[in-house]
């Protein structure tokens, strides 16, 4: 991290010749609690220690100047404004999202300059994006002097990512980023965002994210289908039960009561959800209680049902689970993320890690052809400042 960090400051100074102001923003994890959030219901995320580092300074010629220093097309430029619009290049429009944003929320923001970098692999369901906006409302923060806590950045964050950039993603992914806490998990009620966290620390098991290096195409169309599948059964279940304002609300003998009003997709979609909820409380009681099997079997539970019931994994995601089914050491796999594509999540005895991987490669490659991407990730803390002293060492 810190080469990374290093490289951003080094191209900062390079480009405005001013020692900036710089940003840690991790991409992150989710243990459990899959399309969840945008149900209003629970998540169990944690940030990791792959992220984004972005140089901040103000400048006096009243525009906005990005500079990538991984991405292409390498720079923007704009000009700051009430009125922004989109740039049309993917990453810029996460920063000027949330530019956008805190201008709507009342906060006043000049010219800067911004250089970020990072190594949280794009696409991968590991929230690159959360982390851009994340680092890039939290920087702003910072160099305004801008009275904003972290929960309003979460949902500026949101907010750009649904309205600027058009993905009508839940809260999980910039709430875990922004509040991320080492060696924790947290339980996120995604109805009140109240949290707790978790802690999440062994010694002998660890993190391994299989990547089947499908990048998510699909996932955008299908996601917004899936949030829609899931209104349309409050819809009926509401007409009866006029209380009722998201799954959350929705308990299984009311979906029961309604099965033969609701179309059979609908149907499955809004139980998988229902299961899935109960699933994080009870994988959270597992945590209290040190059972990393308990927890690790409703691992397996929730793809299983991502797989049969929301329908968001894909082919790649299923051998990358199924590989790990019979295997020594894996105690938890499944899908993690939107779907589609990107990264399964698993939990793994540490002295282990080398044969899991050569047996989940083997497998992944006699299905597919290829070899799937491994990361070993460690929880790390939420967005903060990194100290210039600190990345010069
Ligand atoms: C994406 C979204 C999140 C969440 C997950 C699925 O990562 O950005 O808000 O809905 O998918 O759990």
């Amino acid at each position: 991290m810190n080469s990374l960090a290093k490289k951003v400051l080094d191209t900062f100074k390079f480009s405005f010749e001013v020692e900036p102001l710089l940003v840690f923003s991790p991409g992150r994890v989710n243990l459990i609690g899959e399309h969840t959030d945008y149900n209003n219901g629970f998540v169990l995320p944690a940030a990791i220690d792959k992220a984004i580092v972005l140089a901040f300074a103000k400048n006096s010629t009243g525009l906005i100047r990005l500079q990538s220093v991984d991405m292409q097309p390498k720079y923007y430029s704009t000009k700051m404004s009430d009125n922004l619009s989109k740039s049309g290049i993917d990453w810029a429009d996460y920063i000027i999202g949330v530019v956008d944003e805190m201008q709507k929320a009342g906060h006043d923001i000049q010219g800067f300059d911004c250089v970020f970098g990072g190594d949280v692999p794009i696409g991968a369901g590991l929230s690159s994006s959360a982390a851009l906006e994340g680092g890039v409302a939290y920087g702003l923060t910072k160099l305004f002097n801008l009275n904003a806590s972290r929960l309003e950045l979460t949902k500026i964050s949101q907010l750009a990512e649904n309205n600027f950039v058009g993905v009508q993603c839940g809260i999980m992914d910039q709430f875990a980023s922004i509040h991320g806490k080492e060696k924790s998990v947290m339980k996120l009620d995604c109805l009140t965002l109240e949290h707790e966290y978790y802690p999440f620390d062994w010694d002998d098991v660890c993190i391994l994210l299989c990547d089947t290096k499908v990048r998510r195409t699909l996932a955008g169309s299908e996601y917004n289908v899936r949030r829609q599948q899931c209104e349309e059964g409050v819809k009926i279940i509401k007409k009866s039960h006029p209380h009722i304002k998201s799954l959350r609300d929705v308990t299984f003998e009311m979906l029961a009561e309604h099965k033969y009003k609701i179309d059979e997709v609908v149907y499955r979609r809004c139980m998988y959800v229902l299961n899935e909820n109960k699933r994080v409380l009870d994988a959270c009681s597992d945590l209290l209680a040190s059972n990393l099997e308990d927890f690790g079997a409703k691992m397996y539970q929730s793809h299983y049902g991502l797989r049969d019931n929301y329908e968001v994994s894909c082919d790649e995601l299923d051998y990358l689970v199924e590989a790990t089914e019979n295997l020594d050491g894996v105690l938890g796999s499944r899908m993690m993320g939107g779907g589609f594509g990107g990264c399964t999540i698993n939990l793994v005895k540490t002295n282990e890690i080398e044969n899991i991987k050569s047996a989940v490669g083997e497998y992944y490659k006699s299905k597919t052809g290829q070899l799937p991407g491994f990361h070993v990730v460690k929880i790390g803390e939420g967005t903060h400042e990194l100290e210039l002293n600190e990345v010069l060492q």
